[in-house]
């Protein structure tokens, strides 16, 4: 195995495509809110949401083999696979068997779980491998069914998700266009976005139990979330751009986790970045946690917005609580 610093480009990326939509009208529905409501706090329109044939591992692997077929690479050459999700097909983690759907038979493959700083926190860990010359091509995907862990009945959250899967392929090379990044958690804070499990006690022998149970629904403050996100982001993405030795005046797009429009609107204002900059899709799909960042940047490349060359900030934030930032250039 190769053993020399190298740096990391990214070569490809890709999405899922999920045809269901669940608009705002769809909503109303199945809740007491409106189109007004919804779009006027969160700028969502619609989101996608998976059916009963979608599994997370075949959204995953999609967005995955598009990714990579952007990058003209076959799935043999994957060393690593990285999937970043909350809402595994297994709790033993998913991302072999994305693995398996690829056909990506070399690629050692492994979840990590970060909520929505998921594809952020995974990018950073893959380029750590690639930097020290282990492994040349990895594949990162973000990906989540929030759909299936949300509470249809509770107005304040169900109106916030969607499902989708987004994915970027690394390659090893001399420069390194991960610029800078920065990772940070606070777990003291975890009560403000949780998707926690929730169990009985079952009697095995006397005195000795066990705990059997599932997840219940996502539960958010959402005046919490908001408030840490708008305070936290911008100071993470200034660290990110400091260890790059660049100012937000050096960024062609600002590439936030699509939680809320009014997020990223906070944000992009207390870093003077003009709003042509900054990606959004949020009308489009809602938050789609992990999924959220590659999917956008998916669709930014392939409408020809984002270009080689150009520099990205990008931030995910959301439970744990955690929040990262990582600054790369495109290409
Ligand atoms: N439709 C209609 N009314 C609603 C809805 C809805 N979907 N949801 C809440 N309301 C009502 C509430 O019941 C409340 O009514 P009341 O005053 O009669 O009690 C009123 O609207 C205001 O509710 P708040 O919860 O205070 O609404 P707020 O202005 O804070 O907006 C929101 C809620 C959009 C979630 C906001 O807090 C926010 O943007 N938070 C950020 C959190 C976020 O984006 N989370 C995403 C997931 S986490 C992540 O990805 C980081």
């Amino acid at each position: 195995m190769q053993q020399t610093t190298v740096g990391v480009s990214l070569v490809g990326c890709g999405s899922a495509r999920l045809p269901t939509i669940l608009s705002n009208a769809d909503l109303s529905k199945m809740v007491e809110t409106s189109d007004e409501w919804i779009a006027t706090r969160t700028g969502i329109r619609q989101r996608h949401i998976a059916m009963e044939q979608d599994s997370l591992s075949s959204l995953a692997a999609s967005a995955g083999a598009t990714a990579l077929e952007m990058s003209a690479l076959s799935p043999e050459e994957v060393d690593l696979i990285i999937l970043a999700t909350s809402t595994p097909d297994d709790l033993f983690g998913s991302a072999a068997q994305v693995q398996a759907h690829l056909g990506a038979t070399r690629a050692v493959a492994f979840d990590l779980t970060a909520a929505c700083s998921g594809f952020v926190f995974a990018l950073v860990t893959a380029a750590q491998y690639m930097r020290l010359g282990v492994y040349q091509t990895v594949l990162v995907i973000g990906a989540d069914v929030l759909s299936r862990w949300t509470d249809w009945s509770d107005r304040r959250t169900c109106v916030l998700f969607g499902d989708g899967a987004g994915a970027v392929v690394l390659r090893a090379s001399d420069r390194d266009r991960l610029r800078g990044f920065e990772m940070r958690s606070d777990g003291a804070l975890n009560g403000c976005l949780t998707l926690p499990y929730q169990s009985e006690s079952a009697d095995l022998v006397e005195g000795k139990t066990s705990q059997q149970g599932t997840f219940a629904p996502v539960s958010m403050n959402g005046k919490e979330v908001y408030r840490f996100a708008v305070k936290r982001v911008p100071e993470i993405i200034e660290k990110a751009l400091f260890r790059a030795d660049l100012t937000t005046k050096d960024i062609d797009w600002l590439l936030l986790h699509q939680a809320n429009q009014r997020i990223l609107d906070a944000v992009a204002n207390r870093l003077d970045i003009p709003a042509e900059r900054v990606i959004s899709n949020m009308s489009r799909h809602g938050n789609t946690s992990a999924a959220s960042i590659p999917i956008a940047l998916d669709e930014a490349v392939r409408d020809g917005k984002i270009k080689p060359g150009d520099v990205i900030a990008s931030s995910g934030f959301g439970a744990g609580l955690s929040w990262g930032a990582a600054v790369f250039e495109w290409g």
